[in-house]
């Protein structure tokens, strides 16, 4: 259908605690798809909310002394800012507790119960609370309950009350995975469903003695429904079944559903489906199982206090780096997509973080707005220039990796996404070394650096619109930047990827760099191991010399904070840099190669003790290390962002 409204679900949260960084991930990545798509030019419907029926925020609430509906009541805005703050824009935000759910589900179960899916019997079984589920004798070893992610006790509990004809929907569900190979992913996930459903499915239990908390039964309202009976129903609740039509056709079936692993198999893949084969509705077109955030490699848990907030490390990724709050969320955002392929399980660890924000975010991105916007302001005045040609490699780079980048995010491959995004990022750095616009501007040919700098600005605009689902905050100031091409809101991704749209004739500011590099102390220096003999050369040792003599080298990196040109001389650049213990000038002959703006905030390889000498009027102490490919000097630099003062050895 052509106005089919692109229908998104996260899981719905339980209000006994706020998100941390670990179950904060199914709604950024949402907020990432739903961007998507809205850039694809589609309507979406985007939902998230909160689950707050459960026994488990009952007991939440009773040990806060709080009445349950004053704690979810206090709690559940809590959710919205936690969103807010990281930039997730839902379309609807629901509450298991409002009238218009409570409505739909005693609606869908007096249909289920009507057609006899409902019906009453006495239950005996293990629950576990926390996990709000119960389990099969065969899967409880210890009394602990089996999933991996929880091993708490089970309770053993006795009830009379509602099934659900679960065992009647085992062949259908097996049906309908087996005919819509991309219903269940990944394919890894699909299987453990497989196995799940082949095991044999038993009716299950769908109601609870009415202790005061829960959804009552209609017309029997001593028992209440089950919570994951009832959080599963909010998916329809949002979308105005069985009332609202109109809305109800746009929207259904949910094209992508996202849950975390643990509550995939049993409930996402089995229970939900088989209750919207009972009611007669369209199945989603696809349910997607995450995978699971650990931190340092240890399970996130409260006991262990590691269950550190998403606001938390934005303020400090801001604090540290000097970035703005905005452009932290964003950065989290990228780490969290880019870091592994979506569906498998990763791990956070603050290095990791910096790692992808210096190199990937300050060193690639970052690095190729600002030198090009540098030269601009340098060469052109700060006017875009007019292109006389085009960078064919670099419009079909561009061209075409849109294309597997939009099939990618599709996919939801965001991490492969990212990758291609950035192999463009790649071709137009290393394409501004190799046209030297620098050397161009020397050699007469404004027009040709003109060209240069205008293709790498048409890179850098292409590369906001891409990043922009991921990193919107960081794609409007790019945007910005490049002197506001066209309205960032009305930005589509079929329409703003064509080459060549960015005006030339534009003034724009002077770069401001988005993402300040974070510098982590360099380790203490770890006590020199004694170091072994080295075996006499028997090769003539004329020409050599000596491993005492090199270990005379104090060789190091060190970072740019500064570079301008030495007045007089056409080849030479004064620049300040830190070696990790303190500042110190440097004289190097590369100015006819590198624009001074450029090396800002670079990492070189620096000789630290080479005799101060002056050149041209300026103490130079320490000699930049390059190589020299026909008398043009190529700066070096580390394969890896390593802080500056590390020794080279
Ligand atoms: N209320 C149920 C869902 C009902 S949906 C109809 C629930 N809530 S939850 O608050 O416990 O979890 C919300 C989401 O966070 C789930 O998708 C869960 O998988 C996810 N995560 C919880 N911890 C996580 C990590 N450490 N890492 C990644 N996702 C995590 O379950």
């Amino acid at each position: 259908m052509d106005n089919k409204v692109f229908y998104l679900t996260t899981p719905i949260y339980y209000v006994n605690d706020v998100p941390h960084i670990g179950n904060a991930y199914p709604t950024m990545v949402a907020d990432i798809v739903a961007r998507f798509h809205k850039l694809l030019g589609e309507k979406v419907l985007f939902v998230t909310g909160t689950d707050e029926n459960a026994t488990k925020v009952a007991e939440a609430a009773e040990a806060e002394g709080l009445p349950t509906q004053e704690f979810v009541d206090r709690i559940a805005p809590a959710f919205e800012k936690v969103w807010k703050d990281l930039n997730v824009q839902y379309d609807d935000f629901i509450r298991t507790t409002e009238p218009r759910h409570i409505k739909v589900v005693q609606e869908v179960f007096r249909r289920l119960r009507d057609k006899g899916d409902i019906y009453k019997g006495t239950y005996e079984g293990w629950y576990c609370v926390p996990d709000e589920t119960f389990f099969r004798e065969s899967e409880i070893t210890d009394g602990l309950c089996p999933n991996p992610e929880c091993r708490r006790p089970v309770r053993w509990v006795q009830e009379e009350n509602y099934y659900f004809r679960l065992s009647a929907y085992q062949d259908r569900l097996l049906e309908w995975i087996e005919a819509n190979s991309d219903a269940l992913r990944p394919e890894f996930r699909k299987n453990e469903v497989i196995r799940f459903i082949k095991q044999g499915l038993q009716d299950m239990s769908i109601s609870r003695a009415n202790r005061g908390w829960g959804i009552p039964v209609p017309d029997d309202p001593d028992n209440v429904i089950y919570v994951w009976f009832d959080a599963l129903i909010n998916y329809l609740t949002v979308t105005g079944w069985p009332d609202d039509e109109e809305k109800y056709k746009k929207v259904w079936p949910p094209d992508v559903q996202l849950t975390g692993k643990e509550i995939f198999v049993r409930f996402h893949c089995t229970l939900w489906p088989a209750m919207l084969m009972g009611l007669g509705l369209e199945l989603p077109k696809q349910l997607f199982g995450h995978g699971f955030w650990s931190i340092e490699g240890e399970k996130i848990s409260k006991s262990k206090g590691n269950a550190i907030s998403p606001a938390k490390v934005a303020s400090d990724l801001a604090e540290q780096s000097g970035a703005s709050r905005d452009v932290a969320v964003d950065a989290l955002r990228y780490f969290m997509v880019r870091e592994v392929p979506f569906g498998q399980d990763a791990d956070y660890s603050w290095a990791g973080l910096v790692g992808r924000f210096n190199s990937d975010l300050a060193n690639d991105l970052g690095n190729l707005l600002n030198r090009t916007l540098s030269m601009i302001k340098s060469y052109f005045g700060g006017v875009i220039p007019e292109p006389t040609g085009t960078a064919e490699e670099l419009k079909s780079a561009v061209e075409s990796t849109a294309n597997e980048v939009q099939s990618a995010f599709n996919n939801l491959e965001f991490s492969r996404g990212l990758e291609l995004i950035w192999s463009i990022i790649g071709a137009a750095n290393k394409y501004i070394d190799e046209q030297a616009p620098w050397r161009l501007m020397k050699e007469g040919k404004q027009q040709e650096a003109g060209t240069v700098l205008y293709s790498t600005c048409e890179v850098a605009r292409a590369v906001a619109v891409m990043i922009s689902p991921v990193m919107p905050s960081v794609a409007r100031e790019m945007w910005k930047q490049l002197g506001n091409p066209g309205d960032f809101e009305s930005i589509n991704w079929n329409d703003s990827l064509k080459w060549g749209l960015l005006p030339s004739g534009k003034a724009i500011a002077g770069p401001q760099p988005i993402f300040p590099r974070i510098e982590e102390k360099p380790k203490k220096e770890e006590k020199p191991k004694k170091e072994e003999e080295p075996e006499k050369a028997k090769v003539e040792t004329e020409q050599l010399i000596s491993y005492d003599e090199f270990k005379k080298l104090d060789i190091r990196i060190a970072e740019i904070k500064s570079a301008e040109r030495v007045k007089g001389a056409d080849k030479l650049l004064q620049l300040v840099v830190d070696d990790g213990e303190g500042e110190r000038t440097v004289v190097a002959g590369i100015a006819l190669w590198y624009e001074p703006e450029s090396l800002v905030g670079r990492k070189v390889v620096l000789l630290a003790n080479l005799q101060p000498a002056k050149i041209r009027g300026v103490q130079s102490n320490g000699m930049l290390l390059a190589a020299d490919i026909e008398g043009r000097a190529i700066i070096l630099k580390p394969d890896e962002d390593v802080p500056a003062g590390s020794k080279v050895r």
